[in-house]
């Protein structure tokens, strides 16, 4: 059984985030979402409250916790075989080649890329908050429950 794990701050989850996630659903046996909870980064939404969207928008088909500290310690902890990372753009590419590269250097853990559908290339957590802070409309960039969610938040 392969376990694969997703890591990221997931604040809030997008679209993009939704497309990776379910190709690695089809491609590994079993799949850990995981929420880094860094308080000091100021995050729109809590730890508890983003395992919580991810928990609806995938019900039993994923794993769900939530970590801090090196990535490496808590692949082995969840016993995890490998990461999973989406790559939208050059920029991404360079810097998730360093942070899988590190990680490799560290403990020897793989880091599988899977490269972000062109319709999602644009979306990121910090745009879609930007658009919904302005009033923008959410339509395409986030699933259902993260746009009410956005917008609970932002009333
Ligand atoms: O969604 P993001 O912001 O791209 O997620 C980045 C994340 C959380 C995966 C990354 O910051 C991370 O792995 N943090 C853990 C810290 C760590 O292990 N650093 C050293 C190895 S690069």
């Amino acid at each position: 059984m392969t376990t694969a794990l997703c890591p990221g701050s997931f604040d809030p989850p997008t679209n993009g985030h939704a497309d990776i996630i379910g190709r690695a659903i089809t491609s590994f046996d079993r799949v850990v979402i995981s929420v880094i909870d860094n308080p000091a980064k100021r995050a729109m939404f809590s730890a508890t409250e983003r395992i919580e969207l991810l928990q609806e928008m995938y019900g039993d088909a994923v794993e769900t916790t939530s970590f801090s500290g090196l990535l490496v310690d808590h692949v082995r902890d969840v016993g995890a075989d490998v990461v999973v990372k989406g790559l939208r753009t050059v920029d991404d590419y360079q810097y998730e080649t360093q942070m899988a590269q590190m990680n490799r250097h560290l403990t020897g853990m793989e880091t599988y890329f899977i490269p972000t559908r062109p319709e999602f290339a644009f979306v990121s957590s910090s745009l879609v908050k930007e658009v919904a802070r302005l009033g923008g409309p959410m339509s395409g960039l986030v699933p259902d429950v993260v746009e009410k969610a956005l917008k609970e938040r932002l009333s």
